[in-house]
Formats: structure tokens, sequence, C-alpha cells
């Protein structure tokens, strides 16, 4: 089968490799559509150190059942999508719906030693595979991981109706906040974003923008939120969207990181401790809270039209990587996808 390899840092190429077969209990996909993401461009520079030459990435994908192990019970045929999250099953973390605290887990894309998604087939265990309405766009598929990203980041700071939110960072984790503010019920929701393209795609998603180079972030919200914000989510994570935040809530509020833009911030610790700010980590999701994402998903909600900048093919894509992680400021407003059938 066709999959794109990480040659070596700053390489990527088509090459032919063996097709990956469904053991028991496993189900495998054809690969239509998998998203770019930052962290697949990150681990394509060598960047974040999680990704290593020979392997194959690629996590947020949607594909057709093409063929299921022994002891599964899945239709062939049916669109689906995959939870890359793969828990040891058997745990406490993963008896309680919490894989991303599973001390063994291994994500689809990262870990090198699984098959993973720019590539023509992938297997992955059939609880983690979730079929999808034939009627929706397929694109929309390969979307649900990073919305569920988003969801679990809003999820952590407990969003709700009686809530005035600001994200941090309108790329497509921060795109994917917005969306799950809103669908947790919040009414006002603001997104600082430096890009104009991106701050284009979050006003068309129905929410408020600021240009943080405009003036002090914390003013800007205020007003367009006749206050401060009662929760922000960070999805950026560096110092300068920390302060963002913490000038921008009231005392009380709840912010999350769920951005990992540095490794090291530095922050006011007196927002924290005098201004009793809850600060709160996100990291990938519960399988409920994946499930629920794929489910919405599947009702086709009308803002998503939005979040898929193109659609590349599998031999344009090495360029594609390459160009992309050349330059942050040829990022396009929403998601690139390489269709792989
Ligand atoms: N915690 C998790 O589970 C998880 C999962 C996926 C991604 N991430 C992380 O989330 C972050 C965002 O991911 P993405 O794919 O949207 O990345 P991205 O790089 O596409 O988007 C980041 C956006 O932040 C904007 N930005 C930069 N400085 C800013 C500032 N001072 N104020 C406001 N916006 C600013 C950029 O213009 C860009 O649009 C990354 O750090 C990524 O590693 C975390
Ligand atoms: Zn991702
Ligand atoms: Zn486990």
């Amino acid at each position: 089968m066709k999959a794109l390899v990480l040659r070596e840092f700053g390489t990527m190429a088509v090459e032919e490799i063996d097709a990956p077969t469904p053991g028991a209990g496993e189900v495998r996909l054809r690969v239509r559509l998998t998203g770019i993401c930052g962290s697949d461009l990150h681990g394509f520079t060598g960047a974040n150190g999680r990704r290593v030459p020979g392997q194959v990435m690629g996590h947020e994908t949607v594909g057709v059942v093409e063929s299921v192990g022994a002891c599964v019970d899945l239709p062939v045929g049916g669109p689906a999508t995959i939870n890359p999250v793969v828990g040891c099953g058997t745990c406490e973390a993963c008896r309680a719906g919490t894989e991303q605290y599973c001390p063994t887990k291994r994500v689809i894309g990262v870990d090198a030693t699984r098959t993973a998604s720019f590539a023509e087939y992938v297997v992955a265990p059939a609880s983690n595979v979730l079929p999808l309405p034939s009627a929706m766009p397929e694109a929309y598929g390969a979307l649900v991981e990073p919305l569920s990203v988003g969801y679990h980041a809003a999820g952590r700071g407990a969003v709700g109706p009686e809530d005035r939110v600001l994200v941090l960072g309108g790329g497509p984790i921060g795109q994917a906040a917005a969306i799950a503010a809103r669908r947790l019920g919040a009414g006002r929701v603001v997104v600082s974003e430096p890009h104009e393209g991106r701050r284009g795609l979050c006003r068309a998603l129905g929410v408020d923008v600021v240009d943080p180079g405009a003036g002090p972030v914390g003013e800007q919200v205020s007003s367009l939120l006749d206050g401060p914000a009662s929760v922000a989510l960070d999805a950026v994570g560096a110092s300068a969207t920390v302060a963002d935040a913490f000038a921008s809530t009231g005392l009380g509020s709840r912010v999350v990181l769920v951005g990992m833009g540095m490794p090291k911030l530095e922050l006011d610790a007196f927002s924290v401790s005098t201004g009793e700010r809850a600060l709160v980590g996100a990291f990938s999701y519960t399988s409920r809270e994946f499930a629920e994402t794929a489910q919405w998903v599947g009702t086709v909600p009308p803002q998503l039209s939005d979040l898929v900048e193109r659609e590349v093919t599998a031999d344009q894509a090495p360029a594609q990587f390459a160009e992309l992680a050349a330059d942050s400021a040829v990022l396009p407003p929403g998601k690139v996808l390489v269709r792989f059938s």
C-alpha cells in the first residue's frame, strides 16, 4: 500500500509498504482522508521529539471499514473514524474511560510501533473505531479528533450556558474550543488570534474575534463581553497567552491550558493565588468525549463546512508538509487533508 513515510526529519516520501492485517478484535479501515495536525508538522521537523524517522504518522482520519478480525461485530463498508488513543483496556484509568491517563497508552500516528493513518490502510482496535453516518460529508470524519480536543478543553473548563468564554489562538484547536464552548451552551465566545485569515474563519463560526496586536487583549475582551471572561481556553500555550488569559478573566475564573506552544511558561503567580483562578491542563480526550463528538459531527452541524481548507493527494503531501512546516506565516485558516482513496 501507499504510505507517507517520515524518511528523516524534514523529508517525507510516498512509499510502498506492507498493508497491515487486522488481528482478533481489530478493524482495518481503507483510509479516505487524514488531516495534517500541527503535531505532525512538529514531528516532521523533529521539533517535538515525539516522532521518529521511518515511521508513518496520521491520527485525524476518516475511512471505510474494509475488513475485520475475529470477534469483531462491525459491518464492513460503512464510513468510520478512529479514536487514536489506544489504552491498555484493563488499568484503572481505562476502566474509568479516561484512557488519556493510561500509563501504557499508545497513540495511533504518534507511536511508531502502530500502523497509522497517512496510508491507504490502517488497523485499530474495534473499540477505537466509531462508525459514522453514510450521508455526512466524509471530510467531517477527519475533524472528529481535533474537535474532541477542543470539547475536552471546554469540558475541563466546565463551560456552561452562564459563561463568557475567551479562546486564545484561532488555529484548528482554538476553532475546536470555540465550537465546543458554543456546543456546551456558552452564548458569548471571543477568540483572540493575530492571523487575519483565521480571525475571518472564526467570525464565520459565529464567534467574536480580537486581534492581540490591536491593543491589550483584556480591554478588548472586556468591552466585547461587557466585563471579564469567566473561562479562558488557551489554545496557544505561551507566556503571552497565559498573561492575556489572566488579564481577560475575573477573580475566581477558570483558565484551561490546552495549547502546548512552549515547554516552560512564565506566569503571574498572584493571578492564580490571590485571583483564585483555577489553572487546569487539558490533554486529548476521554473515549466518551470522542464518541459524543463523533455523534455530534454525524448530525452535520453547519459550522463544520468552514473548517476544511483544502485536500491534497498523497503524492502532493510531502511538498505540502515541507511548505506548511517552513513558514508559520503561510498557515492556512483551516485544515489541510490528505486523500488516500
Ligand atoms: N493538549 C492537547 O491535547 C493538544 C492536542 C492538539 C494540539 N495541541 C496544541 O494546541 C496548540 C494549538 O494547536 P493548533 O493545531 O491550533 O496550532 P496552530 O499553530 O495551527 O494554531 C495556533 C494559533 O495561535 C495563534 N497565536 C500565536 N500567538 C498568539 C497570541 N499571542 N495570541 C493569540 N493567538 C496566537 C497563531 O496565529 C495560530 O493561529 C499547539 O500548541 C498544539 O501543540 C494540544
Ligand atoms: Zn492532532
Ligand atoms: Zn490502561
